[in-house]
């Protein structure tokens, strides 16, 4: 029923970074994508082409674009909008992600767009980005609770899912945002997801508040899910959505799926270097 593979894809240096109050000098941010590179991801989340007013710590992204590329790293972008979309292009990013909350509330918050204002969006945004042949990534955040809403009923992740998917995403990444998930939702929630979308690529993204990410993880394995998003120390965090910490630590993920027999093709002796290294960068984590 476990995988004998799976892809990890690293989202540290935007995840993990992007919520720290103290802004990180562009130098110790290469330092970690560079220590990261080194131990064979095949992606990592090193750019996030938002609004520096928004998030002031990733207003370096086409420096960390640049780099991604000198190191040859396979790269995601965020990517909320066109104006986004242009600067990914400008630096021939080969990966971008938009990012729609399964909530209002969330959604205004993060994007200052309604969902549906946000996914109308979409439509030009992924023409354009298929015609600069880029991989696009959809998030759906918010997917099991929201800290505005509650509860977040399968229908609003659905909904959004189905836009997604329509509009040609790539893989659909499903935020537990919040870190509030557990097992037995995960179980349900991808399963039901699986038999939806039988032909689209899930990727599972959790936040580590309540500690459950890694039971997670197991839950979204036996629900047929192969790639997992992680963090590299645990950082992280959305600063629109209150309370909640950072992804589950990749470190502490390979160490577990390798234990598992399950193969990640990564180095956990180096990944554990660079947690070391990711924490020095955090005022939170120690
Ligand atoms: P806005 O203020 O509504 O933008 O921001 P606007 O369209 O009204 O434009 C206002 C001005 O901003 C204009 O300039 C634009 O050119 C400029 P002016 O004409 O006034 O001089 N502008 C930009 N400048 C640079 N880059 C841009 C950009 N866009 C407009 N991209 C926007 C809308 C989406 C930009 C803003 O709300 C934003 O940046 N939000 C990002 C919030 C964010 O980064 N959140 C964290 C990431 S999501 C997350 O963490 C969840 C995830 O991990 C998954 C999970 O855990 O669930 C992915
Ligand atoms: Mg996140």
């Amino acid at each position: 029923i476990f995988p004998k593979e799976v892809e990890v894809i690293e989202v540290g240096p935007r995840d993990g970074l992007q919520n720290e109050p103290n802004l990180i000098p562009l130098e110790k941010k290469k330092k970690l994508i560079k220590m990261l590179s080194e131990a064979g991801f095949s992606r990592i989340e090193t750019a996030s082409f938002v609004h520096p007013k928004w998030v002031p710590q990733m207003a370096n992204s086409e420096e960390m674009a640049e780099y991604s590329r000198e190191l040859a790293i396979t790269y995601l972008a965020l990517t909320p909008n066109q104006k986004a979309l242009e600067r990914a292009i400008a630096v021939q990013a080969p990966q971008i992600a938009v990012f729609i909350g399964a909530t209002e509330t969330f959604n205004r918050k993060n994007i200052n767009r309604s969902i549906d204002q946000s996914l109308e969006e979409c439509k030009d945004l992924f023409e354009r980005a298929k015609k600069a042949n880029l991989w696009i990534r959809g998030y759906v955040s918010m997917a099991f609770s929201c800290p505005y809403e509650g509860e977040v009923a399968f229908e609003k992740v659905r909904y959004v899912c189905d836009e997604l998917i329509r509009l040609g995403a790539d893989e659909i990444s499903i935020g537990d945002t919040t870190g509030k998930a557990n097992p037995k939702a995960v179980y349900e929630r991808f399963s039901r997801l699986r038999d939806l979308y039988p032909h689209t690529t899930f990727v599972a993204h959790f936040h580590d508040t309540e500690k459950m990410a890694l039971a997670n993880v197991v839950a979204a394995m036996q629900a047929g899910i192969t790639k997992f998003d992680s963090s590299i120390g645990g950082l992280g965090g959305c600063p629109y959505s209150p309370g909640a910490t950072g992804n589950v630590a990749t470190e502490e993920l390979v160490h577990m799926l390798e234990q598992m027999g399950c193969s990640t093709n990564l180095d956990l002796h180096k990944l554990r270097e660079a947690s070391r290294f990711a924490k020095t960068l955090s005022s939170r984590i120690q």
